[in-house]
């Protein structure tokens, strides 16, 4: 049977970093409730013309590093985003331009948040059919383009950075399983402007679709659905929560990231946490924090490590590792 196995990560984070004191002199907040309510200090905002694929490309390149691998050994390539350089060619496509990789299938998938997930859930299922043998899944994002920065309610959570990893057909398991659900009935408490009588739509055009959160439902629904999917994963494996050694998990708010810790009776210390420093990057969040904690060395071959991700439509999936 061949196995689907992460060989390399990577990440990329721009430069520009935007503090809670910067966001005071913006909109109507302070440090303290940020800190309080959601566990961000700090985050990485892209510069004037860097796109999605700027980002994306750096990741990629670290991550095939990683993995001993050039760019013309992946035979295909998946960018999970919610802010796409442009409507098409997809930010795949462009991001394959940009490492010289020729004809080798390049897509993009929109799961918001949970694109990461979806990403590698479809890459996993090309590795295991013998379809491709060397995947490389990125999640990037440039979210501090549909920001509204006036709406304090949403600009103090999102930004920008990419999370890449390899992955590889092998004689030896390393996804174990992922789980990728979606319900639509859920598409007004997170969402952009939508077009209607109201709205200009050629300022739409001009990229001005804004994020529009129902922050206080969204974050009671998340809570519940993460906690549901943790035990679909862990039954679905046969394994208790034990023998879990690393929760990786979507990067939203750190009251969020605890529930599941609580629910999964983790301590925090084997929890990775990046919210305080990277904000929510949405798609890129959890390869962002994979990387991390794969750099800083917890992370170490054999660990058994969950990601969970949570997000706009409502998507929501997970999936199961032996590193
Ligand atoms: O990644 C995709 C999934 N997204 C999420 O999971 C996000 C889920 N939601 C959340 O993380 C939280 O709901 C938020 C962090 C967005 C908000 O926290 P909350 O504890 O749910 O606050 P709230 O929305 O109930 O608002 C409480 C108060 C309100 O004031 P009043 O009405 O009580 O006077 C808000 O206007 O906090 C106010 N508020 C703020 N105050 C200072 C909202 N945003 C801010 C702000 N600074 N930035």
């Amino acid at each position: 049977m061949i196995h689907a196995r992460i060989t390399g990560t990577g990440s990329y984070l721009p430069e520009r970093i935007l503090t809670n004191q910067d966001l005071e002199k913006m909109v109507e907040t302070s440090d303290t409730w940020i800190r309080e309510r959601t566990g961000i200090e700090q985050r990485h905002i892209a510069e004037k013309g860097q796109l999605t694929s700027d980002l994306a490309e750096p990741a990629a390149r670290r991550a095939l590093e990683a993995a001993g691998k050039i760019p013309s050994d992946v035979d295909l390539l998946i960018v999970a985003t919610t802010t796409p350089d442009r409507v098409f060619p997809s930010t795949a496509c462009l991001l394959q331009q940009k490492l010289g990789i020729h004809g080798s299938p390049a897509f993009d998938i929109q799961a918001v948040c949970t694109g990461f997930v979806y990403a590698l859930s479809v890459a996993e299922k090309f590795i295991k059919t013998g379809a491709a043998r060397c995947a490389l899944v990125i999640g990037a994002e440039t979210l501090s383009r549909i920001v509204n920065w006036q709406d304090r309610g949403t600009c103090v959570l999102f930004a920008d950075g990419a999370g890449a990893v390899v992955l590889e057909a092998s004689e030896e398991p390393g996804i174990i399983s992922t789980h990728i659900h979606a319900d639509g009935a859920y598409e007004s408490l997170l969402t952009t402007v939508k077009p209607g009588p109201d709205v200009d739509l050629d300022k739409l055009a001009d990229g001005t679709a804004f994020i529009e959160m129902r922050g206080n439902e969204v974050f009671k629904i998340a809570v519940n659905t993460l906690g549901r999917i943790v035990d679909e994963t862990v039954d679905a494996a046969g394994m208790t929560y034990a023998d879990i050694d690393w929760l990786v998990p979507h990067q939203a708010n750190i009251r969020i990231i605890q529930a599941t810790s609580r629910k999964l009776d983790l301590p925090m210390e084997r929890v990775v946490v990046t919210v305080n420093k990277h904000g929510n990057t949405s798609a890129a969040s959890v390869p962002l924090a994979l990387d991390t904690a794969v750099r800083d060395g917890r992370i170490k071959r054999g660990d058994t490590i969950l990601l969970e991700a949570f997000g706009g439509g409502f998507t929501w999936g997970s999936a199961l590792i032996r590193f």
